[in-house]
């Protein structure tokens, strides 16, 4: 059965490679709708695997969908900040919305166009095409009830992690210094060791669970007046439409970052997953300049120097001084703008935590791909147990942020755990040179190397799988590789490694 499954995602491969781009970093929505009008993409005789235990009814705590976050991001909107509530209300009012919605969803598991369907340009097919894993065909995105199993675990974090820009101006401190380590030990940080309750990484259930809340692609919105006039969200950032704009939906479709908010039974563990995409999903949505501004964002954490690859590229920032030469204070001074993802899943977190407080509820974080990658960095910052899902490297971000490290840290320790696959280019970090489907997309993946703990299905070994961008969607994670496989991936931790050895990092201040 997977020697099949492998066998025609081989042969799709082929014929799609230079459609596949599109797919790139969870812009898969749209992605995954142009791929499947382009491609047969046949499951033939892939048997649906066991549900995880809650679908068959079991007792056991579970998860679900409580709030979802929109942060907007770039120079203009990244002031715009909501929230929508999922209640029992919400739900009943849209009711028809989401049974229609699931039926849609249903029928996506049936086997895709034939081959003379799929090469006739007439063909159509349905639009509402989700990237949502098959093993949940047929239910409700917004009210899914997820299994998941917790064990107790110790992290080393930040006393004073919660107090008001407590991070924000430690990480400036270290940023003014070049992350010297000398002068940063002189503040002595002050890091305790907190009894708390981390995923249980080995469960099958729970780690499908997180990958289903990474995937959050799949949501729609309603799409009706309510929605329109946005008088389902609530406003959490100060910001309201002002006499310059005045229209609700100002800066909503374009940019974005979401978390969705998934909260167990007793509220004492939140999961929030974090979608680099604003545009995919909502009405209108997917816009050029949404997977513009993802594709800045993307550039800029996971290249060497603001995607300057070659002379004919657009960089992302102005840091670059000579043939590999690249300007240091810059590149760290981009990261850190208010208008960038990472500052903008630092304001996601501070306002989950005024609903569920820090100190009393066991905050994960999970995310796909660029989702994955700003789920490991917030993790990290905060000192929540973080499960990245397929996301590039994300190490030298992190250096590029000065997150705070704790000194010595046993490797037991640790609370961020990478799920990936051999198959997947983004993941194994080798979708760069000047031929690959990145580069000719225009995304600089440069970095290979994670933090934390990797979990790797090898794919390419036991299934003969090849690497293709394929594998790096969501759907075919959960389904085609995560519940394919009896047990989860032995998680390992990173071996030394170093991105961009080739560059000289150069700093022009008293600290160099
Ligand atoms: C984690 O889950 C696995 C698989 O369900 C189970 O065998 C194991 O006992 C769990 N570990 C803990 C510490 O609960
Ligand atoms: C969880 O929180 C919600 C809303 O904040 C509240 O309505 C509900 O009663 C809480 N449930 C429990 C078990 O505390
Ligand atoms: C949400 O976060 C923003 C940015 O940090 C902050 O200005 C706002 O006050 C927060 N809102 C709530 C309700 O905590
Ligand atoms: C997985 O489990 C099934 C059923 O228990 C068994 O038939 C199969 O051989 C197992 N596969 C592997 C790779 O262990």
């Amino acid at each position: 059965m997977e020697k099949q499954t492998s066998r025609s995602l081989t042969r799709q491969a082929t014929t799609s490679a230079k459609y596949v781009w599109l797919c790139l970093l969870s812009t898969c929505v749209l992605a995954t709708y142009y791929l499947l009008k382009l491609l047969p993409i046949y499951h033939t005789s892939l048997e649906i695997p066991d549900l995880p235990s809650s679908e068959r009814g079991d007792a056991g705590d579970f998860l679900q969908l409580k709030h979802i976050f929109h942060h907007g991001t770039g120079p203009r909107d990244y002031r715009i900040h909501k929230r929508l509530d999922i209640t029992p209300e919400y739900l009943g009012k849209h009711a028809g919305f989401f049974q229609k919605q699931a039926q849609n969803m249903a029928h996506e598991t049936r086997p895709g166009p034939t081959d003379a369907e799929a090469s006739d340009s007439s063909y159509t097919i349905n639009t509402n095409d989700y990237d949502w894993p098959q093993v949940f065909a047929g239910k409700n995105p917004f009210d899914i009830r997820l299994p998941f199993k917790q064990q107790d675990g110790t992290i080393t974090r930040l006393r004073d992690r919660n107090e008001p820009e407590f991070v924000e101006s430690y990480l400036d401190y270290a940023r003014s210094v070049n992350g010297n380590a000398q002068i940063l030990d002189k503040i002595n940080l002050a890091w305790i060791d907190d009894e708390v309750s981390i995923p249980n990484i080995t469960d099958k259930d729970t780690i499908v669970t997180l990958a289903t809340i990474s995937s959050n692609a799949y949501v729609r919105f309603p799409q009706d007046d309510d929605e329109k006039k946005k008088s389902d969200w609530t406003d959490v950032g100060g910001w309201q439409p002002d006499e310059n704009h005045r229209d609700v939906n100002f800066g909503w479709q374009d940019i974005g970052l979401r978390g969705h908010v998934f909260v167990s039974s007793d509220n004492k563990t939140v999961v929030i997953g974090i979608k680099g995409t604003s545009g995919a999903g909502l009405p209108g949505g997917g816009s050029d300049e949404t997977a513009g501004n993802d594709k800045t964002n993307d550039n800029l954490l996971f290249s060497c120097c603001c995607a300057r690859v070659g002379y004919m590229w657009t960089t992302v920032c102005d840091c670059y001084e000579k043939a590999y030469t690249c300007n240091q204070d810059c590149l760290e001074r981009e990261l850190r703008r208010k208008d960038r993802y990472y500052e903008a899943a630092l304001d996601i977190y501070k306002n989950v935590t005024a609903i569920y407080p820090a100190e009393s509820t066991e905050i994960w974080v999970t995310g796909h791909s660029l989702g994955g990658a700003l789920a490991s960095l917030l993790g990290r910052t905060y000192g929540l147990p973080a499960v990245a899902i397929e996301a590039p490297g994300e190490m030298l971000a992190m250096k590029r942020l000065h997150l705070p490290q704790p000194p010595g840290l046993p490797k037991h320790l640790e609370h961020i755990w990478h799920i990936g696959n051999t198959a997947d280019p983004i993941f194994m970090g080798v979708c760069n040179g000047v031929s690959s489907s990145c580069s000719l997309a225009g995304y600089a993946m440069e970095t290979a190397c994670h933090t934390g703990y990797q979990c790797v299905y090898d794919v390419v070994t036991d299934y003969g799988w090849r690497v293709n961008l394929l594998n790096h969607r969501i759907h075919t994670v959960i389904d085609d590789i995560i519940l394919v496989y009896n047990e989860t991936a032995p998680c390992v931790y990173q071996a030394p490694c170093r991105d961009c050895f080739n560059w000289r990092f150069v700093t022009h201040d008293e600290y160099e």
